[in-house]
């Protein structure tokens, strides 16, 4: 058994819950919202284990996936690849709306604001469907009253992929400069169609060649700028090697960080 999968049928752990909503950014992309005990409670950037089965003689197949619903929602908004021959995801690709889900009971993680100590900007680094838990602390309140700029750093193969890029540039327009609260700036990477934005290339190379700073105005510095990161492993990685590099550090026995990374896989 792989640690991800787990064979129960303990119900002290987990939940049954309905599928409400879906919405498909693309053939292999999309967004889906289940329903929400009322005593769960997350902050956002964390995760819970979902799990599906064929039938209900079947064990259930479970994965993490980061909530990118608002805490305060009565649902439950996920985001999710179907990846080819995924044991998850062959069972996801099937789901409709009625069907139900397995939940865990709890949330889980530390890619969270309270792992950060309180800084100026907050760089928000995303790869695919690592951009979940930056939409869900985005729909949060309280993240607008922490720092001064939120800059949203997205990066997908396709411009199709961009997903919630409308929802992003809403809240962009209402944290712009002269508002309250902090500015956000989105800045959306397509690597695989070339002139779909105009910033392209992987996250850590436009980072170490200065493009993201030039692009937003806001120096990197240890003092001021905060980071999360998530999503692709080898590029949580590279940004991590190169934060580490300038002095940057995760939290460590109570000692509040200037980073927090999650990695899908
Ligand atoms: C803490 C955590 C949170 C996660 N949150 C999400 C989430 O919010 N949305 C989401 O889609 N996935 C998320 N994942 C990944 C997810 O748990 C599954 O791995 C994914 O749904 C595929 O499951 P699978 O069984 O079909 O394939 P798996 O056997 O789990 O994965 C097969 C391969 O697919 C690729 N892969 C897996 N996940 C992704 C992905 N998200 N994007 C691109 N390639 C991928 C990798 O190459 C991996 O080796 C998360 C993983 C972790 C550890
Ligand atoms: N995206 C699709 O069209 C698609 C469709 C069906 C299934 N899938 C499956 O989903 C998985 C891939 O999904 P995905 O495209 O969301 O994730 P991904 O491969 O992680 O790509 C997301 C973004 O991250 C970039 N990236 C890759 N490595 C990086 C690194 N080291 N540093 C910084 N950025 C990096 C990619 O650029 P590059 O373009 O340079 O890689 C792309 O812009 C695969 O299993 C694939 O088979 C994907």
């Amino acid at each position: 058994m792989d640690s991800q999968s787990m064979t129960t049928n303990s119900s002290d752990k987990w939940t049954k819950s309905q599928v409400l909503w879906m919405q498909y950014w693309t053939p292999a992309l999309l967004s889906f919202r289940i329903s929400r005990i009322p005593d769960f409670r997350f902050r956002p950037g964390l995760y819970a284990r979902l799990g599906l089965r064929e039938r209900e003689d079947e064990e259930l197949v479970w994965r993490p996936f980061s909530m990118a619903s608002s805490p305060d929602a009565d649902y439950l908004e996920f985001i999710a690849t179907l990846v080819p021959d995924g044991r998850f995801s062959v069972l996801l690709e099937k789901l409709k709306i009625g069907d139900s889900m397995c939940i865990d009971k709890a949330a889980f993680g530390f890619l969270t604001l309270d792992q950060l100590a309180p800084g100026r900007d907050l760089w928000l680094l995303a790869t695919g469907t690592g951009i979940g838990p930056f939409v869900s602390i985005l729909r949060d309140g309280a993240v607008w009253q922490c720092f001064e700029n939120i800059i949203l750093v997205h990066s997908a193969r396709l411009a199709a992929e961009l997903v919630y890029r409308d929802e992003i540039a809403v809240l962009a327009g209402k944290h712009s400069p002269g508002q309250t609260g902090a500015r956000l700036h989105y800045l959306p990477i397509v690597t695989r169609e070339p002139g779909a934005t105009s910033l392209t290339g992987h996250i850590p190379q436009l980072l170490e060649d200065g493009r993201l700073e030039a692009a937003t105005g806001c120096p990197i510095t240890v003092e001021t700028s905060r980071f999360m990161a998530c999503g692709n492993p080898s590029m949580t990685q590279e940004v991590r090697a190169w934060l580490n590099a300038l002095g940057f550090q995760t939290t460590r026995r109570g000692v509040h960080g200037q980073m927090a990374f999650e990695k899908y896989w």
